[in-house]
């Protein structure tokens, strides 16, 4: 059976950067619908357009957008031997549309489904303002930065690929407010639903990156 990880924390908990170097290590796509839906805008495609809306308010774009975008992205041939899934699900709906959607890969590619296995990044919200205003982004790997704790050696280049390093839009105080409190009233939820289930993982996410990192290693093996 393949290994599915859902990484579940508040905007800013470390997740992305976590899950770039476990995809690595493990040899998993990292899909994550951020990035997904930020691909959507920048093409402006009809999903990006609606999606855009939402996003620049910090909140959930409406599930069937993401549902859509989520199984094409894996029906996609690397994810076929297990995947790690950054920011999705993130409310008690999408969980269950998930659900559905692991039966309906199952069919597709013929095999016995997948261990799911969510991983909870536990830190306190009042220091993730600081880390979000802070993040820079690679505009063309996607490699993050930070300018306090994570500084590219030139400033605005990529250390990895040369690219310019870019902000985002919603890594401003007041959009990152309103994410907080997205993800208090939609994605906490989800903490009681996969430890009922049994399969819910806490890690300290508020320690610097490296030790976060060899926590996950301790859980992920
Ligand atoms: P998305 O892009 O997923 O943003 P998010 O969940 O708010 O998470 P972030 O990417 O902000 O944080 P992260 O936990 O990955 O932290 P990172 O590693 O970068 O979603 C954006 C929007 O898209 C949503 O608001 C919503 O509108 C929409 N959306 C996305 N998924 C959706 C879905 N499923 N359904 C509906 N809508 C959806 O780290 C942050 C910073 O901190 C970096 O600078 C990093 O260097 C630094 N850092 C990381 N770890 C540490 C550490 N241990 N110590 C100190 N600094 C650290």
């Amino acid at each position: 059976m393949k290994n599915i990880y859902i990484f579940l924390g508040p905007p800013g908990s470390g997740k992305g950067t976590q899950t770039a170097r476990l995809a690595e290590r493990l040899n998993f796509p990292h899909v994550d619908t951020g990035s997904l839906l930020r691909a959507n805008v920048k093409a402006q495609t009809p999903y990006g357009i609606e999606a855009k809306k939402y996003m620049d308010q910090g909140q959930l774009v409406p599930a069937e957008i993401v549902e859509n975008i989520i199984f094409e992205r894996l029906k996609e041939n690397d994810a076929k031997n297990g995947y790690i899934l950054d920011g999705y699900p993130r409310s008690i709906e999408q969980a269950l549309i998930l659900e559905g959607i692991h039966e309906k890969l199952k069919n597709f590619w013929h095999d016995d489904g997948a261990n799911v296995c969510a991983i909870y990044f536990d830190v306190p919200m009042e220091s993730l303002i600081e880390r979000l205003v802070n993040r820079r982004s690679c505009s063309k790997c996607g490699e993050i930065y930070n300018l306090i704790n994570k500084k590219p050696q030139r400033a605005g280049i990529c250390d990895k690929c040369g690219g310019s390093l870019i902000q985002r839009s919603d890594d401003n105080e007041e959009t990152a407010r309103l994410r907080f409190e997205t993800y208090n009233n939609e994605t906490y939820p989800l903490l009681k639903y996969y430890g009922d289930k049994g399969i819910l993982k806490t890690i300290n996410a508020n320690l610097p990156i490296d030790e976060v990192w060899e926590e996950l290693i301790k859980i992920t093996g």
